[in-house]
C-alpha cells in the first residue's frame, strides 16, 4: 500500500495539504473483513436473527474455523464444547459472537504490522475499553457495547495502517493528556485519530454507532444528539477506566488517576479495579497476546 511518507504531495508542510494527503491516504485502507462487516450491519434482534448470523459464517469457513478457535480457549473453558456455529450462536449469545468475529477481523490487521509498543497499545487498549463498555453497558440496560468499545480508536490503526513509520515517530513520545497527543496529531498528519475514526468507519461502511464512538470518543462537548448518546458516554468512561487500569491509549506521563464514576455505577463489585484488570488480562491473553 502506498504510504503517507511515500506519498507527499507538493506543498506537503502546508496543514490544508497535510490533512488532505493523510485522508487520501486512509481512503486506500484495504477493505474490512467481509463477513465480519456484514455481522456488524446485521440486526441481532430480527426473527432471522439466527439464521442470518449462521449463514455469514457458511459463506467464510475461515473465519468459522477461527470463531470456533477462540469459542473453545481457556476463555471460555467452563462452556461445552462448541462445535458447530449454530452451538457457538446458541451458547455464547449473537452479540458475543458478533464481537469475537469483530476482534478476529481487526487482529488480521494488526497482524500484519511491526510488533511494536503502540500496535500493542492500540490492541491491549481497544480489548480493555471493549470489556469495560460491556460490563458497564450491562449494568446500564445496555447489551452491545463490547465491539462500540473494541473498535472506538481504530482511527489510530488507521494511521498506522496508511502512514506507516510516519505515525510512529509522532506517537512514541509520552504525553500529558490527550489534548496533547491529538495535537501532536494534527500537527504530525493534519488531523486527530478521532477525525481518522470517522474517514475509517465510513471507507469501511461500520454502522452509525460504531462511527459515533469513533468520531467522538474524546469530546465532552454538548451537541446533536448522537453526541450525547449514553452508549458514547458508557464507552467514554470505559476508554479512559482501561487506562487508568494500564491498558493505556497512549503513552502518558503519568499514570492516569482512577476514573470517578457515576453514581449509578459506584460501588458495584463486577467493577472491582483488580478484577477488571485480571479479566481483561485474561481476554488479551486468549485473543492471542
Ligand atoms: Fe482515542
Ligand atoms: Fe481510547
Amino acid at each position: 500500500m502506498q504510504t503517507l511518507a511515500t506519498s507527499s504531495p507538493a506543498g506537503f508542510d502546508k496543514p490544508g495539504a497535510r490533512r488532505q494527503a493523510t485522508v487520501v491516504c486512509l481512503s486506500k485502507l484495504p477493505p474490512f473483513h467481509p463477513a465480519a462487516l456484514r455481522l456488524l450491519n446485521l440486526s441481532s434482534e430480527s426473527r432471522s436473527a439466527m439464521r442470518d448470523f449462521e449463514s455469514v459464517f457458511k459463506s467464510d469457513p475461515a473465519l468459522t474455523a477461527d470463531l470456533l478457535l477462540v469459542a473453545n480457549s481457556p476463555l471460555f473453558a467452563n462452556r461445552a464444547q462448541v462445535a458447530t456455529i449454530r452451538h457457538a450462536l446458541t451458547h455464547l449469545g449473537l452479540e458475543r459472537v458478533r464481537s469475537l468475529a469483530t476482534t478476529i477481523a481487526i487482529g488480521f490487521f494488526v497482524r500484519n504490522q511491526p510488533r511494536t509498543g503502540h500496535i500493542r497499545n492500540i490492541w491491549s487498549h481497544g480489548i480493555a475499553t471493549a470489556w469495560i463498555a460491556e460490563k458497564l453497558g450491562s449494568l446500564s440496560g445496555y447489551s452491545d457495547l463490547y465491539t462500540a468499545g473494541l473498535t472506538h480508536d481504530l482511527g489510530r490503526l488507521g494511521f498506522l495502517l496508511s502512514t506507516g513509520p510516519t505515525y510512529e515517530t509522532g506517537i512514541i513520545a509520552e504525553f500529558a493528556d490527550i489534548a496533547e497527543a491529538n495535537r501532536m496529531e494534527k500537527d504530525l498528519l493534519g488531523l486527530d485519530h478521532c477525525e481518522a475514526g470517522a474517514v475509517v468507519a465510513r471507507k469501511w461502511g461500520f454502522p452509525a454507532v460504531l462511527q459515533n464512538c469513533m468520531t467522538y470518543h474524546h469530546e465532552n462537548q454538548p451537541g446533536p444528539p448522537a453526541r450525547r448518546s449514553k452508549s458514547l458516554a458508557l464507552v467514554q468512561i470505559a476508554c479512559r477506566m482501561a487506562d487508568s487500569l494500564g491498558f493505556p491509549e497512549v503513552r502518558w506521563r503519568e499514570q492516569p488517576l482512577p476514573v470517578k464514576l457515576p453514581i449509578s455505577l459506584q460501588n458495584r463489585p463486577e467493577l472491582a479495579l483488580d478484577l477488571l484488570r485480571e479479566q481483561i488480562s485474561q481476554q488479551i491473553g486468549a485473543m492471542g497476546g
